[in-house]
């Protein structure tokens, strides 16, 4: 019922005409697939990598934005610029931003809207540190994310927003979520949008899990019901890697 889709982030790696060359090399491994397939890269990169996506079937989206529309806000990259550039998708409230750049569960809901009224398709990333997960308040950090994200977006524009399930102690860490635990803190997270907009709504919410994900372990994460893909990091910086897990979402 839900299209799978794989999301690499290649965070802050790779310069403009590495990302030509990835996106040639990538394309043909990933011709064909049965998911949703996108390259998260750099501001710098997206000229580069919107041409090289072109007549392929991956999509680009951008890392950040500002929730501003213009003015002076020196540094900041606004919806209408990616949009303008080509580009579809965009993720939102990394953990990495909101750890290293203070964004919150507000600037993340500005985000969003701003997202969404520009035409973009956002890709919300919520998820625990180690010390709440130690804690036993997986639940209500996922439950609170999710509603500050999703305040005044409407039941329409929910539908096509893609939730990222991240663990923070999983980022970076080689540390993988089980299958169990993303198959529960993604079904918290559709349950928290089933109690905002009815269930018919949250069936149609794609939630990724992201966090160590790669060639070895893609396939039993997507086994799952309420894993609908992956936002990959590392994994996603190279070809063949990245082109199993694509492959494991069609499994
Ligand atoms: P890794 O796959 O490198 O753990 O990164 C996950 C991530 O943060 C994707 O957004």
């Amino acid at each position: 019922m839900r299209k799978t889709v794989i999301a690499g982030n290649w965070k802050m790696n790779k310069t403009a005409s590495e990302a030509d060359s990835f996106l040639k090399e990538l394309a043909p491994l990933v011709k064909g697939a049965k998911c949703t397939v996108i390259a998260c890269v750099p501001f710098t990169d997206l000229t580069a990598a919107v041409k090289a996506a072109k007549r392929t079937n991956i999509k680009i989206g951008a890392q950040n934005l500002h929730f501003e529309k213009s003015g002076a806000f020196t540094g900041e990259i606004s919806a209408d610029m990616l949009v303008n550039l080509g580009v579809e998708y965009v993720i939102i409230g990394h953990s990495e931003r909101r750890q290293y750049f203070n964004e919150t569960d507000e600037t993340v809901n500005l985000k969003i809207k701003a997202a969404l009224a520009a035409g973009l398709k956002p890709i919300v990333c919520v998820g625990e540190l180690l010390s709440e997960r130690e804690d036993d308040i997986t639940a209500e950090v996922l439950r609170r994310q999710i509603k500050i994200a999703f305040k005044g977006v409407s039941a329409d524009e929910a539908k096509g927003i893609i939730v990222a399930y991240e663990p923070v102690w999983a980022i970076g860490t080689g540390k993988t979520a089980t299958s169990e635990q993303a198959d529960e803190a993604c079904g918290v997270i559709r349950s928290c949008i089933a109690s905002l907009y009815g269930k018919a709504v949250a069936n149609k919410v794609v939630i990724q899990y992201g966090g160590s994900m790669n060639a070895k372990n893609a396939e039993e994460l997507l086994s799952k019901p309420n894993v609908d893909g992956g936002l990959i990091g590392g994994a996603s910086l190279k070809s063949a890697d990245f082109s199993i897990i694509v492959a494991a979402a069609a499994k």
